[in-house]
């Protein structure tokens, strides 16, 4: 779907946006978009089940099974499951992550070695909650469980490399937000490498060349984590990754109240994540961590409010966050949110995660907005979201200034968090 007339109405917006999605199911899963991304990725699928829960319940249902179907078995959920029939047409495919080689990787389908911000917990809390019948949601949730237990159990264990509680995460693709500004310092300190790969006249800047030498190195380390703890040079704690995950074990223990097991593991989680933030991440805002050159990565992204998700962040803390959404990332851009603040060198209003306007993290701000009870941050987000994708349609990302679209069209979670803004 591109541009179309007649998404000022609700009801044609909401159809639209479940054609794009019926379009994108595979069958077993959703893809993020035909063509540029054909195959099923982590913290999409999160948001598309999200989107799904009200209208498509079993869809939504089978959408976080299929992920789940390629988790490892350390508990790593992997950030692309490959439809193999797609073959490697998407690079870097199966052939560059050879998951068939590492006996901890599933034997029925081929993943990547990197996993993505863990909203599935928060994904399978919103499948749960709007079930059209509660005995088949209680069986939904304790067939997820062993997955969800499983991945919050790695992230604690083989991915608290700064031993202080905090997940790091080992590749700028973990993030979510793969070319923010946040990762140029830490990827300038990789040695220069030159790969020579099918590549678009787009990707031809060195730090792609890192991403995939990165990855490289640990799979031919054999995706141990002893080599992530000691050797691996690209180590962060990002706020927005460790936001979703403090998220995600508050909705672990409301889970876990349901199908009668005990909330209180959780909520300790969420504690020390909490406290590992504002000891580990804070300086008058959220920056990410580089644990490698053992700094803060000075540059304001959107990234940084990610900590907002959080009902047990101080009040002072969520005071001055809000004074700096305001000032530094709404105020300045016609169509917020940027995903990084306006006034930084590195801000780039076409690129990617550089600068553009992205539904979803305009939705996990709406949803922080929600939990903090800021009810004009929460319609004004929901307001702007809305009007993007009424101008632009459902493209990947936005021109924060005036709001073109940008990316490619018909974008899985562009469509389906509309379905879910438009439902509250
Ligand atoms: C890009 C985005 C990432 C997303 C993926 C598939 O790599 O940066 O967040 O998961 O595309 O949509």
């Amino acid at each position: 779907m591109d541009v179309r007339s007649g998404l000022d109405d609700d009801a044609t917006l909401e159809r639209a946006a479940l054609d794009v999605l019926d379009a994108n199911w595979t069958g077993s899963a959703t893809v993020p978009a035909v063509g540029r991304y054909p195959h099923q990725w982590s913290w999409d699928s999160a948001f598309v089940a999200i989107g799904l829960a009200r209208r498509r319940w079993s869809r939504a249902c089978a959408e976080l099974l299929s992920l789940f179907a390629g988790q490892w078995s350390t508990g790593m959920l992997p950030h692309i499951v490959f439809d193999r029939a797609t073959g490697e047409s998407y690079y870097p495919g199966p052939s560059l992550w050879r998951s068939a080689a590492c006996a901890a990787a599933p034997r029925r389908v081929v993943t990547s070695g990197l996993t993505q911000p863990p909203m599935q917990a928060c994904a399978v809390w919103w499948i749960w909650r709007y079930a059209p019948d509660r005995d088949e949601a209680l069986g939904f949730v304790r067939r997820a469980w062993p997955s969800l237990i499983a991945q919050h159990h790695y992230l604690a264990s083989a991915r608290d490399l700064g031993g202080a509680g905090l997940a790091a995460i080992i590749h700028p693709w973990e993030s979510g937000l793969d070319d923010s500004p946040a990762w140029d310092a830490p990827l300038a300190a990789l040695p220069l490498v030159r790969y020579a790969y099918a590549l678009e006249a787009w990707q031809t800047d060195s730090n792609h060349d890192r991403y995939v030498w990165l990855a490289m190195r640990y799979r031919d380390a054999g995706y141990d984590p002893g080599y992530l703890r000691d050797e691996h040079p690209f180590a962060v704690e990002d706020p927005l990754f460790n936001g979703i995950w403090l998220s995600s074990c508050m909705a672990l223990a409301e889970l876990a109240g349901a199908i009668g097991a005990d909330p209180a593991p959780f909520e300790e989680a969420a504690d020390r994540i909490r406290a590992a933030l504002l000891g580990r991440l804070w300086n008058g805002a959220f920056y990410a961590r580089d644990l490698r050159a053992g700094s803060l990565i000075p540059v304001c992204t959107v990234g940084g409010f990610g900590p907002l998700l959080d009902p047990g962040m101080p009040g002072q803390v969520v005071d001055v966050l809000v004074q700096l959404l305001e000032s530094r990332f709404l105020g300045p851009s016609g169509y917020p949110v940027p995903s990084c603040e306006v006034r930084a060198l590195e801000f780039d209003r076409s690129t990617y995660w550089r600068g553009p306007s992205w539904v979803n993290t305009n939705w996990l701000l709406w949803q922080a907005a929600e939990v903090h009870g800021l009810d004009a941050l929460r319609s004004l987000l929901a307001a702007s979201t809305l009007r993007l994708v009424r101008q632009a349609g459902f493209r990947e990302c936005f021109d924060p200034f005036d709001g073109m679209g940008r990316g490619c069209r018909d974008f899985s979670w562009s469509a389906a968090l509309t379905l879910d803004l438009l439902a509250r």
